[in-house]
């Protein structure tokens, strides 16, 4: 039976191409799809993820829109990295549906209280919706969250922070502290498998041709930035992680977040070598068969043409 997912997302290309593969991928059931703001406002980012549905003829899939802003801290967008729009690159025509009238939160509270539970959430965005969600249902618990975000030990907006968990500290603490089955897709993991020219060059169809829009703009970031000549689809590869349990590999441990310090904001301080001998909450992701976790990609997003 296939896996029922949630995702909630703040697209943003990588997040786009994550909810492609989930579309594409016959071992998820994709129950909804809820926004937050992050790479761009929500506005933006709820209107990216319809546009991307909208171009995939995927108009029965929900959409609500969540958080506007961070718990407590200042909103921040990575425009510098996803563009004005959030979606640069393509021209996708603009949204032919509004979202649900109903909040995010109180949308994912319905869709797991109907599966008591039996959901796999999957955030590939700051947390702040997830946070919102233990606090206000706390009844509502998925049993399972896979969410890209933070790193062992490096960062892409700090050197000590990956951008959703920077974005809203508070709101990763109170997920990771929750007791829920989570884990983590970070930076030591998607940094390894960069999708370049090789895998571009594969793709098929209007929807292939659409991602190597994206990548052509996405990937001029990470080429200026970090001299690469490809581009970490960071969300996507938590999708990949729960249909593929393979792809990554993954050790429990201990992991807090620094909401403390201003330098170290948003930091996952993981025990790797457990010398503080924190009580393990969480799978980290420590490893990846990039060519698999690449070849999938590939082969998915071909399954739209
Ligand atoms: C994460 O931040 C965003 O820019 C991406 O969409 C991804 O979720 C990577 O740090
Ligand atoms: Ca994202």
């Amino acid at each position: 039976m296939a896996t029922a997912i949630l995702l909630d997302c703040d697209p943003g290309h990588d997040d786009a191409i994550a909810l492609l593969l989930a579309l594409a991928s016959p071992e998820l059931d994709l129950l909804g799809v809820t926004t937050v703001a992050g790479n761009q406002t929500l506005e933006k980012t709820t209107a990216n993820a319809i546009r991307v549905l909208d171009f995939v003829g995927r108009g029965d899939i929900p959409v609500a829109a969540g958080a506007d802003r961070p718990l407590i801290r200042e909103p921040f967008v990575a425009a510098y990295v996803h563009g004005e729009t959030g979606l640069d690159g393509p021209d996708l025509p603009p949204p032919q549906r509004a979202p649900l009238a109903q909040h995010a939160v109180d949308f994912l509270a319905d869709r797991i209280r109907e599966r008591k539970g039996a959901v796999t959430l999957v955030p590939t965005g700051p947390l702040t919706n997830v946070a919102l969600l233990l606090a206000l249902h706390p009844d509502a618990r998925p049993e399972r969250i896979v969410l890209m975000g933070g790193a062992i030990a490096e960062g892409n907006v700090t050197p000590a922070a990956e951008f959703n968990i920077w974005c809203d500290p508070e709101a990763a603490a109170r997920v990771f502290a929750s007791g829920i089955d989570v884990t983590m897709i970070g930076l030591d993991v998607t940094h390894k498998a960069l999708f370049g020219d090789r895998h571009k060059a594969q793709l098929e169809g209007e929807v292939g041709e659409m991602v190597r829009e994206l990548l052509a703009f996405y990937g001029a970031f990470h080429k200026e930035a970090y001299g690469w000549d490809g581009s970490p689809i960071h969300d996507a590869v938590a999708v990949a992680h729960v249909s593929h349990p393979n792809l990554v590999e993954t050790l429990k441990r201990g992991v807090k977040i620094d909401t403390e310090s201003e330098l170290s904001r948003g930091r996952t301080l993981v025990d790797l070598w457990r010398r503080a001998r924190w009580e393990p909450n969480c799978h980290v992701g420590v490893d990846i068969d990039a060519d698999a976790f690449l070849g999938l990609l590939v082969q998915r997003l071909n399954s739209f043409a």
